[in-house]
C-alpha cells in the first residue's frame, strides 16, 4: 500500500477528493495533510476523515524559502509518504525540495499545460479568446507547471463563461481528474489520463 500526503493550502476540494478515493481496492492510503497555512478549510476537512494533519507556517521564515522548507521536509520525512500531491499549494518549492522528492510528486493545475502556467489561468484563458479550457495533472519538476503531464481534462468554453464560472467548471472537472490519476500513479502506471 502506497502511503500519501498531500500539501493544501486553502478549502481543500481536491484533497477531498483525493481522501474520498483512497478506499477499497486503492493502491494508496492517506498518512498526512500539511498545510502552510494554520487557516487552511481543508485541514478541518481532513480530520473529520481521520487524518492526521500538520502545519508548517511559512510566515516566520520570511523568504527564507530553504529554512520553510527544512520545516515541511522534517514533517513529511516522519510520515514517510511514497507519493506527495499538491493540492492548492501556494508555495513556489526551491529545485533542492523538489529534488528531495523526484518522481514521488505530483501537482494539479487548472489549466491545459502548457497553456496558462502561473496564476489567474481562468481570465487569462478568456482573455486569450481560446475555446478550449481544462486542467492538467503532471509530475513536478524543478521549473514552476512543468514536468510530465499525467493526465488532462478539457471543456469548451461558453460565450457566456467569466472567470468565476470558468472556475467553477474547472474544479469539477479537477475532481475527477485528481483521483483518477493519482490511483493510476500509485499503481505504477504514468499512462497519460485523458477526461472527458
Ligand atoms: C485548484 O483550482 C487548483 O488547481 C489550484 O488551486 C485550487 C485549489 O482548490 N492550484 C493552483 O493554482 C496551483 N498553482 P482546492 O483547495 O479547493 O483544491
Amino acid at each position: 500500500m502506497k502511503r500519501v500526503a498531500i500539501l493544501i493550502s486553502g478549502g481543500g476540494s481536491n484533497m477531498v477528493a483525493l481522501l474520498d478515493s483512497m478506499t477499497g481496492d486503492h493502491p494508496a492510503r492517506p498518512v498526512l495533510v500539511l498545510s502552510n497555512n494554520v487557516d487552511a478549510g481543508g485541514l478541518e476537512k481532513a480530520r473529520a476523515r481521520g487524518v492526521k494533519t500538520a502545519v508548517v507556517d511559512h510566515r516566520p521564515f520570511k523568504g527564507d524559502r530553504s529554512a520553510f522548507e527544512q520545516g515541511l521536509n522534517k514533517t513529511l520525512q516522519a510520515a514517510k509518504p511514497d507519493i506527495i500531491c499538491l493540492a492548492g499549494f501556494m508555495r513556489i518549492l526551491t529545485a533542492d525540495f523538489i529534488d528531495a522528492w523526484a518522481g514521488q510528486m505530483i501537482n494539479i493545475h487548472p489549466s491545459l499545460l502548457p497553456k496558462f502556467k502561473g496564476l489567474n489561468t481562468h481570465a487569462r484563458a478568456l482573455e486569450a479568446g481560446v475555446t478550449e479550457h481544462g486542467c492538467s495533472v503532471h509530475e513536478v519538476t524543478a521549473t514552476l507547471d512543468d514536468g510530465p503531464i499525467l493526465g488532462q481534462a478539457r471543456l469548451l468554453i461558453d460565450p457566456a463563461d467569466t472567470a468565476d464560472s470558468l472556475a467553477d467548471r474547472v474544479l469539477r472537472l479537477e475532481h475527477q481528474l485528481y483521483p483518477a490519476v493519482m490511483r493510476r500513479f500509485a499503481a505504477g502506471d504514468k499512462t497519460e489520463v485523458c477526461l472527458p
